[in-house]
């Protein structure tokens, strides 16, 4: 009831959290809007990170979460698809750098420097396809066994590098981090 309280309550309600079991937050879409219209970084910093909860989910399988109004795949991988990854040069990939904000820009796109944790289990894309902004399909989908754009035919690998088709560049990895062991942070 004091005004302490509901400034604590204000805060709080700047870190919107989405779950295995509920698939998609649906705040994403409706927050940007709001977004926009404030001009200080730090706001729209805050205001942007969304934290997912993947303790429900098994080896083998994504989840799809909408963040800032964009969809943002998130993937189990099994040691085949990690293995598969890990079998291409990416110096001979159409695009040979790893497209991920949390490293240096213009870094090789090997499959550790495209994923999030040591072991290379987890992959967190932007779900947007690099040619005209379809959403790919994924689970094994396409030519390589990761994602496929029907849109124009574009086939990702497991590791959402392009490997044929129109599409330019991987798809891109954003600031992401685990903040621990079953929860990964957006932003
Ligand atoms: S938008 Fe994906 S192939 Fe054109």
């Amino acid at each position: 009831m004091s005004h302490t309280d509901d400034h604590e309550g204000t805060r709080r309600d700047f870190l919107y959290y989405a779950t295995a079991g509920a698939g998609v937050v649906a705040t994403g879409a409706a927050v940007w809007p709001l977004i926009n219209q404030m001009n200080p970084s730090a706001d729209v910093k805050a205001l942007s990170s969304i934290r997912v909860d993947i303790s429900g989910m098994a080896e083998g399988s994504q989840l799809t979460v909408q963040w800032l109004g964009k969809p943002v795949f998130i993937r189990y991988r099994t040691q085949d698809e990690i293995d598969a990854a890990n079998a291409e040069d990416p110096s001979t990939l159409p695009d040979p750098e790893a497209r991920n904000e949390n490293i240096e820009a213009g870094s090789p796109a090997t499959d550790q420097n495209r994923t999030l944790d040591e072991d290379e289990k987890w992959l967190v894309m932007m779900g947007v396809c690099t040619h005209l902004g379809c959403v790919p399909l994924g689970d094994g989908a396409g030519d390589y066994g990761g994602w496929y754009c029907p849109c124009h035919g574009s086939h990702y690998d497991t590791a959402g590098r392009i490997r044929r088709g129109p599409a330019p560049e991987n798809l891109p990895v954003p600031v992401a981090a685990f903040v621990d062991e079953s929860t990964i942070q957006l932003g």
